[in-house]
């Protein structure tokens, strides 16, 4: 907690009068704050207030959120926002919290419900609170029937990121139907030049930045797909007209669900700007019988005052320190071979030990198997869903080339693809009954597979014992988790008609508690989000996995641009980033295997590339960039992380720069992408060093410009600069600066 922030809560607690009935959380919570008198609710961390309160009807309205407030400061519950005429219901537009449809409500509603006598009206109004170890609960209530809603509100003390969730029980004696439902609706303080930025994408080219105005209406963003989406990652940020990358404020947020999800974002009638986030309403619904309950997921968020670049390191942190296996230490990326561009489906125990023994060489640590190892699986028609060795391939099953991986002293990882199975496969043969699909329909295949209904207990239970039989058996460390279609035909005709679109959120549910259960029996066990690159990259995954696969597009100059994108939202010490062959594979593009490597280390670093085309030269060069890597990749993935030149919108140049925690290291990556015009790297501003220490400047690759002072002060980088010697297209310099003893 600031200073700022202790002396208002002390101020708070005078104004309340005493101490009755108050409550304090703490711990790596940020302190929470009641007014039990005026029904004012505060939440302080990480330099930013968010505070909400109970208006004259009962409702729970936004009051405030952005930078902290100042001590003393003292807010009035809020009162309902009328529109400018009679025509409308008085409370159709004000900021809600968290609004069931009904009473008049014109803006997106975060619960919608059905009763069974057609009624469609929820109106929530305050219960009680609790707050206790840095969490706020409130309930809420319909004012006539017995539909409550629980509220719960947390804020990291170091980040202050604020965490929302609700979760909604039918008390009615009946069976009610949930048609829509957020985590949360967060209200932004009223501004008329708000920008929204989002990530979009595609195959081989996910995370692309999007800015545009906000203006009166609606934007939606959302999958309907059953998956996070390569389309859209639910991640948003609302900034104003003058913010840039390290100044002005930006309200962020994103949502750790990965399923269908939508955001919505709308400026109402009367200006007020709304983001509301949870499941996707499309083809939602979810039927509760009485005593039953639903839980939304979270939606994470944010301020800062410092651009975009004080938004995502923030993020960075919280990740870190609340989101990532093994937070607040999550454990440094492993530099990993896997041979899946080398080698695609042809996998055999002897190919995989020839590359094994040259991946060795240059300094990997961890040996990754990938599709094509098991059942009939000779291309992408058959064999999924047959978890089992194939014994054309790996004659006496993977123990053999484990055993060999591990003498190498690496660890060894395997691809699975658990929640697919291709209809050419024994799984399909023995359940055809297993995949999602709506009797008599047709079942489309994408990839030709089709998505098994992890919804179902029976695979739920299979995909279970299959996984911890092959974990058990073998010494697999890593597992590289793969989903390589979107889902169609939604159907889950085991159930009932009405309980059948339960499977949007039991399906991933289930998924969780699969890789929960999973890590649970195998705690040294790391796993991968990948679909079909960045298509399931997403806050509810990365609790349950270390790494994310950001795109199949692994041209290095193309992933610039893409890692640009998922930095804004997500962590270094997730990405993983791989070095492969020359003309790249996706686009042909040629590079060298330098400006390869610097492209990838600027995360979790991987080779891909075939070694067995590799000369002498490669490895030696390959080796000397792992052991640079192996210095840095603590800062790199752990650091804080400046975007000191953008390459969107096909920039000539662009670079970044990693600072440790500490602020004793430094690693700074540039690039030239065109030297059309005979542009070259001008100087470049370092930024987040410690002013009065002094730091060494090495290279890891490519030179400074000519007369470049070996060492000087950290003001000296941040305010003169670096200058780097780069000309061509696609060169790539980099590096390290690091602080002398004083
Ligand atoms: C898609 C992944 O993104 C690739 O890296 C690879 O694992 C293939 N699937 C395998 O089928």
């Amino acid at each position: 907690m600031t200073g700022t922030n202790e002396t208002r809560r002390k101020v708070f607690l005078g104004l309340l009068g005493g101490v009755a009935g108050l409550a304090v959380g703490g711990g790596a919570a940020a302190r929470v704050l009641v007014d039990h008198e005026a029904k004012v609710f505060w939440l302080d961390g990480g330099g930013a207030t968010y505070t909400f309160g109970v208006n004259e009807l009962g409702q729970l309205q936004s009051l405030y959120w952005g930078a902290a407030l100042a001590a003393g400061d003292k807010l009035l519950p809020p009162v309902t926002v009328e529109g400018n005429s009679s025509n409308e219901v008085p409370i159709a537009i004000s900021p809600y919290e968290f609004a069931g449809f009904g009473g008049g409500l014109t803006t997106e509603p975060a619960l919608k419900v059905r009763f069974p006598d057609g009624v469609r009206d929820l109106d929530l109004r305050y219960v009680s609170h609790e707050s206790r170890d840095g969490r706020l609960v409130l309930q809420l209530k319909d004012v006539k029937r017995a539909v409550h809603v629980s509220l719960a509100y947390a804020m990291d003390e170091a980040s202050g990121i604020l965490t929302r969730s609700a979760t909604v029980e039918n008390r009615t004696g009946n069976w009610i139907q949930v048609d829509q439902m957020a985590a949360a609706c967060l209200n932004l303080p009223y501004s008329d030049d708000y920008q929204l930025s989002f990530l979009s994408g595609r195959w081989g080219g996910e995370f692309m930045l999007q800015t545009r105005p906000v203006t009166p209406g609606a934007f939606v963003l959302e999958s309907r797909k059953g998956v996070t989406s390569h389309q859209a990652n639910p991640w948003i940020a609302l900034s104003r007209g003058g913010t840039g990358e390290e100044s002005g404020p930006v309200w962020f947020g994103a949502l750790g669900w990965s399923g269908s999800w939508r955001i919505n974002v709308e400026m109402d009638a009367m200006g007020g700007v709304h983001a509301t986030a949870g499941y996707n309403p499309f083809d939602f619904n979810h039927r509760l019988k009485h005593g039953e309950s639903l839980a939304s997921p979270v939606f994470h968020a944010g301020f800062s005052n410092e651009g975009f670049g004080g938004a995502s390191r923030i993020f960075h942190r919280y990740q870190r320190e609340r989101i990532l296996p093994h937070a607040p230490a999550p454990r440094l990326r492993p530099v990993l071979y896997n041979s899946w561009e080398a080698t695609f489906f042809d996998v055999t125990e002897a190919g995989q030990i020839a590359l094994a023994e040259k991946a060795a060489r240059i300094g990997v640590e961890r040996f990754v198997v990938d599709d094509g190892w098991f059942g009939a699986r000779n291309s992408d028609k058959a064999g999924l869903g047959d978890w089992v060795v194939n014994r054309k391939k790996f004659p006496n099953g993977l123990g053999p080339l484990i055993k060999r991986v591990n003498v190498l002293g690496m660890q060894f990882g395997l691809w699975v693809e658990p929640e697919m199975v291709n209809p050419d496969s024994d799984l399909y043969r023995a359940h055809p009954d297993w995949v999602i699909n709506f009797p008599g329909r047709q079942r489309s295949e994408a990839r030709n597979q089709l998505v098994l209904n992890l919804a179902r207990k029976d695979v739920y239970e299979y995909l279970l014992k299959k996984l911890d039989e092959l974990v058990a058996g073998n010494n697999i460390e890593y597992l590289k988790w793969d989903h390589n279609r979107t889902w169609s035909e939604p159907g889950w005709p085991e159930v009932g008609p009405d309980q059948q679109q339960r499977l949007y959120v039991d399906y991933v549910d289930n998924l969780y508690k699969l890789l929960a259960e999973l890590r649970r029996r195998h705690p040294k066990l790391e796993i991968e989000s990948c679909a079909s690159g960045g298509g399931r990259v997403d806050l509810g995954i990365m609790k349950l996995t270390e790494q994310v696969w950001t795109s199949d597009n692994t041209d290095p100059y193309d992933r610039l641009v893409i890692q640009d994108g998922y930095s804004h939202a997500y962590a270094p010490a997730a990405m993983m980033a791989w070095v492969t062959d020359s003309p790249n594979f996706v686009n042909k593009r040629v590079t060298s295997l330098e400006y390869r490597f610097l492209s990838a280390m600027q995360g979790g670093l991987g080779i891909g590339a075939n070694l067995n085309h590799w000369v002498e030269e490669d490895f030696a060069r390959a080796r000397r960039m792992v052991e640079e890597y192996k210095r840095i990749r603590a800062t790199v993935q752990l650091g804080s992380l400046y975007r000191l030149v953008s390459p969107r919108n096909g920039a000539q140049r662009s670079a970044t720069l990693s600072v440790s925690q500490d602020r004793r290291q430094a690693v700074l990556f540039a690039f030239l992408h065109s030297s059309m015009m005979r542009a070259a790297q001008p100087v470049i501003q370092l930024r987040g060093l410690a002013p009065d220490t002094v730091y060494a400047l090495r290279p890891i690759a490519g030179n400074a410009a000519p007369r470049t002072p070996s060492k000087a002060s950290g003001a000296y980088w941040m305010g003169n600069g670096l200058k780097v010697a780069l000309e061509g297209d696609f060169q790539a310099a980099a590096f390290v600066l690091e602080a002398l003893e004083a």
